[in-house]
């Protein structure tokens, strides 16, 4: 027997306006769309609220929280991505790209050890065994001034259908941590650095960068080429930055930190990805570009949760007010991410789209999810 949901009486967005009408999604795809305010029997009665395409999440580090809730706390791996499957589905991402991070250091303790082979193979399990809510894709974060980034990286290939391979490179001094203040508060209180270890760090990651930046770049680029990843760049500055992340065939532009480059960018054909807590708080913790100030200027075309997942819908309805364009908004945490990452399945209201559609109030101006589907099933 099929499986049906019917929401009627909802303002469904579509990719160029809203609507009032109803969505009928058999056997996990939208198989109608219908203007009207009818509530035909057996439908869900929506009362008005919006229906929205479920949101696409590239970039959070998410995952990360559950498996070391707290310094050196390593949680136990499925119930840590059963829980943070979970908390995704429960701010209405249908769609997540898991960040792991490849390359880690072991000459200027940076924290970590290398995870993220064997979190991976739990993550891909886990999906092969339908025990996720949502979808999840893996997202291999790249820190190429690191010592060990090639050969992690040579130990996933094609079969793991990693989605996106993103390029970092978190030497102080440049990109994200231009400013050396916000890193030293940052580092210094993760850490319990003194001013003297963290001028000795500052100078061991430069060395690191000395050594491997260029080869681990080139090599990066050839791995996400073989396992037939998406590349992303990531805190690019200036447009010189840009211009060489375009040579690399770079498709998406992680929170680029200045205008000039996301001006870059859009030159380029690349689009760009700004943090979804940038938005809502009205700059970034690191001192970088404003989202907001990006958005004012329509060089904003893709929002990521990043570090705190319920903003991605908050941040949506943000842009919604600034643009005055709730469409444009939501393409920024559905249609976009997804053509970003290459999925062509979903991001739409749209028949023969996956039906991963979330219910959404607003109680002022903050969005209240009342429901999230995923495949026309409920899952929050
Ligand atoms: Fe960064």
């Amino acid at each position: 027997m099929s499986q049906v949901l019917h929401l009627a009486n909802a303002r469904l967005v579509l990719s160029d306006r809203v609507i009032t009408g109803q969505i009928v999604i058999i056997d996990g795809q939208i198989d109608m769309i219908e203007q009207g305010d009818d509530v035909p029997v057996g439908a869900v009665n929506c009362q008005g609220d919006y229906v929205m395409p479920g949101l696409v999440e590239l970039h959070t580090d998410n995952l990360e929280r559950h498996i070391e809730p707290r310094p050196k706390v390593d949680w136990p791996h499925l119930p840590a991505l059963l829980a943070h499957d979970a908390e995704l589905a429960s701010t209405g991402i249908t769609t997540v790209f898991d960040a792991l991070r490849v390359g880690s250091i072991h000459s200027a303790d940076s924290g970590y050890g290398a995870y993220a082979r064997k979190l991976a193979d739990e993550l891909l399990d886990a999906r092969a065994a339908g025990h996720f809510k949502i979808s999840h894709f893996i997202h291999l974060r790249a820190e190429i001034c690191s010592e060990t980034l090639l050969e992690e990286m040579a130990a996933f290939g094609p079969k793991d259908r990693v989605g996106i391979v993103s390029l970092m490179d978190h030497t102080p001094g440049q990109r994200q941590f231009r400013d050396l203040t916000a890193l030293k508060t940052y580092v210094m209180k993760k850490r319990g650095m003194n001013d003297v270890e963290f001028a000795e760090h500052v100078a061991n990651l430069r060395t690191l960068q000395a050594r491997f930046g260029e080869k681990h770049q080139t090599g990066a680029v050839a791995e996400a080429r073989r396992y037939g990843a998406v590349l992303a760049s990531h805190d690019d500055t200036t447009a010189d930055q840009v211009r060489a992340s375009a040579a690399n065939g770079v498709g998406f532009a992680e929170f680029p930190t200045t205008r000039e480059a996301a001006a870059a960018c859009r030159a380029h054909g690349i689009a760009v990805m700004m943090g979804a807590p940038n938005l809502v708080r009205g700059g970034s913790h690191s001192g970088n570009v404003a989202a907001r100030e990006l958005a004012e200027a329509e060089l904003l075309n893709i929002i990521s949760s990043d570090y705190v997942p319920s903003a991605l819908l908050l941040s949506a309805f943000q842009l919604a007010k600034l643009w005055n364009d709730l469409p444009a908004a939501t393409a920024c945490v559905t249609q976009n991410p997804a053509k970003a990452a290459g999925l062509n399945d979903r991001g739409k209201l749209l028949v023969g789209q996956r039906g991963d559609v979330i219910r959404v109030a607003l109680v002022g101006d903050t969005p209240l999810l009342r429901g999230v589907w995923s495949q026309g099933k409920r899952v929050a």
